[in-house]
């Protein structure tokens, strides 16, 4: 009955038909991340941000969740201890994919956070530069999207859970993105086991015991399969 934090990245999605991040024709090669990832690009062009993640939350609208989501969702229901998964991805395919403990540390594209009183609420399809908050009235709607030079959702409920984990897996994740990618070393210093499941190994890939290399849709169902065998 081991305890399993699971943090995902970008190619976990990837087979769903969802971009990712560094891969040669991925979103920072056709976007430039100051302009649409940080709070001073937000400043300057607001209207070109909230059109991105208009884009974003469209394309996530239509994508299914895979095999992979599928089974991480299965591994929550089926495992003893405890299953926690820490995902850096904005879109909703864990959840739609059945998985319900999911903390999402760099935000969602299904929410909106006001700027001037930090309200949450259920984003639109399509946000507007200058949406009112519904609690504050304020003109301060901004997607609720942790960006760059902004402090990662949920740090203390991640930390917390790394200590009690006995195996700590990294899915889809190029390593580049701290301090998620610092989360390997974490586990590691309290013991737990680690595997990086990837299609290559990653930037921190080797700090971790074991690697499994090969798309999410097939590596992810037969690990999980391992995990619940006991293996
Ligand atoms: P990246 O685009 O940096 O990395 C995606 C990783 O997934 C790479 O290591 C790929 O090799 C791997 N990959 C691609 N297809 C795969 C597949 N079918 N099966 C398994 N692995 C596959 O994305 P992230 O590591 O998620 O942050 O990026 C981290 C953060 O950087 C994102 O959350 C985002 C970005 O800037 C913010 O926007 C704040």
């Amino acid at each position: 009955m081991p305890n399993i934090v699971i943090l995902t990245g970008a190619g976990i999605s990837a087979e769903s038909g969802i971009e990712t991040f560094r891969a040669e024709t991925g979103l920072w090669a056709q976007h430039n991340v100051e302009d649409v990832a940080t709070p001073e690009g937000f400043v300057r062009d607001p209207q070109l941000v909230v059109n991105f993640y208009n884009a974003r939350r469209a394309h996530g609208a239509s994508a299914l969740p895979n095999a992979a989501h599928e089974a991480l969702a299965r591994l929550e229901a089926e495992n003893d201890g405890e299953v926690l998964i820490v995902t850096q991805n904005v879109d909703d395919l864990h959840e739609r994919g059945g998985a319900q403990n999911v903390l999402h540390m760099h935000g969602s594209l299904g929410s909106a956070l006001c700027a001037s009183c930090e309200h949450r609420w259920p984003a639109p399809m399509e946000m507007n530069v200058g949406d009112a908050c519904p609690a504050c009235s304020a003109p301060s709607a901004r997607p609720d999207i942790v960006w760059f030079g902004e402090i990662p959702y949920q740090m203390d409920r991640i930390i917390d859970a790394l200590g009690r984990a006995d195996i700590f897996a990294a899915i889809g994740t190029s390593g580049n993105v701290y301090p998620a990618a610092g989360f390997v070393a974490e586990a590691a210093r309290i013991g737990a086991q680690t595997v990086e499941i990837n299609l290559e190994p990653s930037a921190v890939g080797s700090q971790f015991d074991n690697a499994i290399m090969g798309p999410a849709t097939q590596t992810v169902p037969a690990w999980v399969d391992d995990i619940l065998k006991g293996r």
